[in-house]
């Protein structure tokens, strides 16, 4: 374990070109549930009864629930040691951070350069489909007055602009985390590389010649396919490992 956080200190301390993908397990120590493990959300609901556009086309009150809870969970999270780190490593030139995770967490940590490939739990956009509200708007009320609350612009329905199974992401997310895969060092951090097209970026970074590295507490379908693969909390991990890159080489 000692050697493999060295072997990624030293790439991370000379990477000219860093990319960060991040997912529900950085947020974990905030507070913030992540999806799937034990305590994970698919365990308490079923992601077709809630994250789908079919279940908000079917009730769209029941959905907007779920989303204005979790609204409420993130509202009395801060972002944790893992954001903190990030946000100071991505003001290095160079280095993108690309997160499945729509807590803004890492907005709130000060992070730059930062693509959210699944958009944000606090945007909004018209589930009516009028052009105005295509483009999200920011809504952070906690409580919400209304659900479903209305789009601004032609009083139909609103939704939370985030990605639901079965629906496309943003041309332009997808188009900077794909450009992110083009790197020095690929660090994928608490997330289980399960969901697609997060899950293939390590694999294209790694065809782009990039040293690839995972942080997550247990095995992951990525585990294997990586140069370093270490476990433990992001939120010890990442801190310990800023410490280490900023140290010089032992001789
Ligand atoms: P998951 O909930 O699938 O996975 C969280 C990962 O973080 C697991 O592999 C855990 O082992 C790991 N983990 C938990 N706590 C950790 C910690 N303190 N330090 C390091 N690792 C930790 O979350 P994601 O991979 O982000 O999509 O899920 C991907 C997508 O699936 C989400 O963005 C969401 C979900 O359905 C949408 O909503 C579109």
């Amino acid at each position: 374990m000692t050697a493999r956080l060295a072997a990624l200190a030293s790439r991370l301390g000379r990477a000219e070109r860093l990319t960060i993908l991040t997912g529900a397990g950085v947020s974990a120590a905030s507070g913030v549930p992540t999806f799937r493990g034990a305590a994970g959300l698919w365990r308490q609901y079923r992601p077709e009864d809630l994250a789908t556009p079919e279940a908000f086309g079917r009730d769209p009150r029941l959905v907007w629930e779920w989303y204005a809870g979790r609204r409420e969970t993130i509202a009395a999270c801060a972002p944790n040691a893992a954001h903190v780190v990030i946000a100071a490593w991505s003001g290095r030139p160079g280095c993108r951070v690309v997160t499945q995770n729509v807590d803004d967490l890492h907005l709130r940590a000060g992070t730059r350069n930062l693509v959210r490939m699944h958009g944000s739990i606090w945007e909004l956009t018209c589930w009516d489909g009028c052009a105005a509200g295509s483009d999200p708007w920011r809504d952070e009320r906690v409580p919400l007055p209304d659900l479903p609350p209305r789009c601004p612009h032609c009083g139909g329905v609103a939704r939370p602009a985030v990605v639901w199974f079965g629906e496309a992401l943003r041309p332009a997310q997808l188009r900077g985390a794909v450009q992110a895969t083009a790197c020095d060092v690929f660090l994928a951090v608490g997330t289980s590389a399960l969901v697609y097209p997060a899950a293939g970026l390590v694999h294209e970074a790694r065809a782009h010649g990039a040293f690839t590295a995972e942080i997550n507490l247990e095995e992951t379908p990525a585990s294997d396919a990586v140069d370093v693969a270490i476990h433990g909390a992001a939120e010890d991990i990442l801190p310990h490992l800023s410490r280490l890159a900023r140290q010089p080489p032992a001789d």
